[in-house]
């Protein structure tokens, strides 16, 4: 009997000492999963995500002002490199400042179907060297730093269709990819606008007021690169 007794307690030690080994995983994990993103507080209403290579993504498509984003991304940030940033059908933030992103960099920038009119030179500037992806689709931006495109040393990808741009941007870009203009209101492309974008290898610019298609190296008509 006394051994049974012995046996049912190393069982019980040993189940506890599962549980425990268990748990302590679970919080292990819990705390991998958080370990570079800031504290949730502090980036509120922002949420950060990492998944197991670390890689944070960033959302703030609840942000309420660009004060607020601002405050943000002035708060303790360990790591500042996100790989994207996300702000999605915001109804709230028209510019995106100068400064209002504080040391955080990115890869991919995702604010789309918003109210946004105006990105303010350098507001992306901590980004030059990283960012890849630039979709600013579907808002009603008027204003973009175009000139900056030469120090986006790893931009492939930019969409930007469904805004308020009154002319075709100068693009001058070494990696710049694909383009997507479509749904803009600029009524001329012109002779050169393709010319420093080496790279590019498509273009998307249709569904806008374009009247005068200036003859040049590119067929826009049919809205592909060869
Ligand atoms: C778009 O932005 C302009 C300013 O650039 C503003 O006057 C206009 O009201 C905005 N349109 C909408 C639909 O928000």
């Amino acid at each position: 009997m006394a051994g049974l007794h012995r046996l049912l307690a190393l069982l019980a030690l040993a189940l506890g000492t599962v549980a425990v080994s268990v748990a302590e995983e679970k919080a292990k994990d819990a705390d991998l999963r958080r370990l570079p993103c800031p504290d949730p507080h502090d980036i509120s209403p922002c949420v950060c995500t990492a998944d197991e290579q670390h890689n944070m993504d960033i959302d703030c498509s609840q942000v309420e002002s660009e004060d607020q984003l601002a405050r943000v991304f002035s708060s303790t940030i360990p790591f500042p490199h996100f790989h994207a940033l996300y702000i999605d059908g915001n109804q709230r933030l028209k510019v995106l400042r100068r400064g209002d992103l504080g040391p955080a960099s990115f890869e991919l920038i995702h604010i789309t179907g918003g109210v946004l009119e105006e990105v303010q030179e350098e507001a992306l500037s901590q980004s030059y060297p990283t960012l890849s992806h630039i979709y600013i689709q579907e808002n009603n931006v008027s204003r973009f730093p175009f000139a900056e495109l030469p120090l986006f040393t790893s931009l492939v990808f930019l969409q930007m269709h469904t805004n308020s741009l009154e002319s075709f941007p100068g693009l001058d870009s070494d990696t710049l990819q694909q383009v997507v203009l479509s749904d803009n209101p600029f009524g001329e492309i012109p002779l050169d606008g393709f010319q420093r974008v080496k790279n590019l290898y498509s273009i998307s610019v249709s569904a806008n007021d374009v009247e005068i298609l200036l003859p040049g190296k590119v067929d826009v008509s049919h809205n592909d690169l060869a």
